[in-house]
């Protein structure tokens, strides 16, 4: 495995290669982050990851400065899985002020977008240069960033960008928590407690697989519960899949999408909820 932090040298070592496939990272790397990476080799003969703490898509009040940076113990669990690990310096990525941005679609502005003003123009910013420096044929994003992820599908559609975005699962820890980064944020006692964005996420499903689709109050009663266990909850929202509209009754292919705090943790969860339609009557399907 190559580790090379320079723009240049990253174009010289890749200008040969005939397939990449490509996970861009912030490091602090989690078994979610190496599922991506070993996904990635069904999809190019040579496999990229890239570490880079973008300060594009941090607000000013946000946790750029403290964010997990962890390089040398994250080479040690890329090796063996990428070829090459590109890592590059915030003054290699950006020589000048970046004044050129990519303009996300107007959902960018909805749920995290709402809450985190321009985060998604400058993850949308970063991925297209990091497409640009590596021009992958596929990059492997995961779903525990639904809306991430919809926003780089989009942006490569609209752009006719030259690449496949591959879908990943969300890789969960035993008690179910989505495995993050801002997971080491957590106390011993908010990590037991941190479960509990899951539960409702889960409980949401179970309720709609009952019959219940009066989807704001099934919002109102997750957020509801995650309040009352000392939560602040940012939003609980059940949108359609494809588009991430607010889902109506009727909808088949769902997802519900939370982000909330734990103290001063952010933490988001989505899960997929698929209906299938046999006759009049919405029946249970196999989701996630
Ligand atoms: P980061 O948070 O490091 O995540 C890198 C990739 O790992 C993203 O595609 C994310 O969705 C995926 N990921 C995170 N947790 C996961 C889990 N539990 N299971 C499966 N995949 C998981 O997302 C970013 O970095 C940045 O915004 C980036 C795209 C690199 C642009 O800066």
């Amino acid at each position: 495995m190559q580790i090379i932090s320079t723009t240049q040298e990253l174009r010289d070592r890749l200008k040969s290669e005939p397939s990449i496939a490509f996970v861009p990272t912030m490091g602090n790397l989690h078994q979610g982050h190496l599922a991506l990476i070993r996904q990635a080799r069904e999809h190019g003969r040579c496999v990229a990851a890239s570490i880079f703490v973008n300060p594009l898509q941090f607000g000013p009040n946000e946790d750029f400065a403290k964010y997990p940076r962890t390089f040398e113990q994250d080479c040690e669990k890329l090796d063996g899985l990428a070829d090459v690990v590109f890592a590059p310096t915030v003054a290699d990525l950006y020589p000048e002020p970046q004044q050129v941005f990519i303009e996300p679609p107007p959902i960018a502005s909805e749920l995290c977008g709402a809450f985190r003003p321009g985060h998604f123009r400058g993850v949308a910013t970063v991925v297209l240069k990091l497409f640009n420096i590596i021009q992958p044929q596929a990059a492997v994003f995961g779903k525990k960033d639904y809306q991430q992820l919809h926003v780089i599908r989009a942006m490569v559609r609209q752009l006719n960008l030259p690449l496949e975005i591959v879908a990943g699962e969300t890789l969960r820890a035993g008690d179910n928590l989505a495995l993050s980064s801002r997971n080491g944020y957590l106390g011993a006692a908010e990590r037991i407690e941190a479960v509990r964005l899951y539960r409702n996420l889960v409980r949401i499903r179970e309720s709609m697989f009952a019959g219940s689709l009066d989807f704001p109050a099934l919002e109102r009663e997750a957020a509801a519960d995650l309040e009352a266990h000392g939560w602040r909850v940012d939003y609980v929202s059940v949108r359609v899949a494809e588009s991430l509209a607010p889902a109506q009754a009727g909808d088949m292919n769902l997802v519900v999408l939370a982000a909330a705090w734990l103290g001063k943790t952010r933490l988001i969860d989505n899960l997929e909820i698929v209906f299938s339609n046999s006759g009049m009557s919405l029946k249970r399907c196999r989701s996630g």
